[in-house]
């Protein structure tokens, strides 16, 4: 009487919880990283901490408040963070780790929503 049917079936059920709570708490993670999201909002939660909800904050007094900025500077300073990458050190680090996984279309993107922000 080691292996029973029925214990052997709870314990595949208990296994395909397990795997399911596991593969739950997996993907929440990765949106939670926002890496993945190519929705502007959803970038911007990350890029906010140091700018400010609405992009009115100087980011350590380093940077211009990002509120009001026309679309072409934001993609301008955006990719010159990217591709500064880990060249330059300093506070050019903390901005290029930002931006450096984003993509054209997703910069053009971000660009355009920061320049509504606060209006
Ligand atoms: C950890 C804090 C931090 C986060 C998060 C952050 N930034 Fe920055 N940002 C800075 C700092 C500091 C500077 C100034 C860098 C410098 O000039 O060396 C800056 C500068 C900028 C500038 C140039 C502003 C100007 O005109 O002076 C833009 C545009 C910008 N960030 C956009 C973003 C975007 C978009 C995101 C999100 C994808 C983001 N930042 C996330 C800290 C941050």
């Amino acid at each position: 009487m080691f292996f029973n049917i029925k214990d052997w079936g709870e314990l595949m059920k208990l296994h395909t919880i397990i795997l399911l709570l596991i593969s739950l708490v997996f993907t929440s993670s990765l949106y939670a990283r926002g890496e993945t999201s190519t929705i502007p909002s959803e970038i911007f939660k990350g890029c906010a901490k140091c700018h400010g909800q609405n992009g009115e904050n100087t980011a350590y007094g380093r940077a211009e408040p990002l509120m009001g900025q026309e679309v072409e500077d934001l993609v301008e300073s955006i990719n010159f963070f990217k591709e500064s990458e880990f060249g330059k050190k300093g506070v050019i680090l903390v901005m290029s780790k930002q931006v450096n996984h984003l993509n054209e279309q997703q910069i053009e993107d971000l660009a355009v929503y920061i320049s509504k922000l606060g209006r």
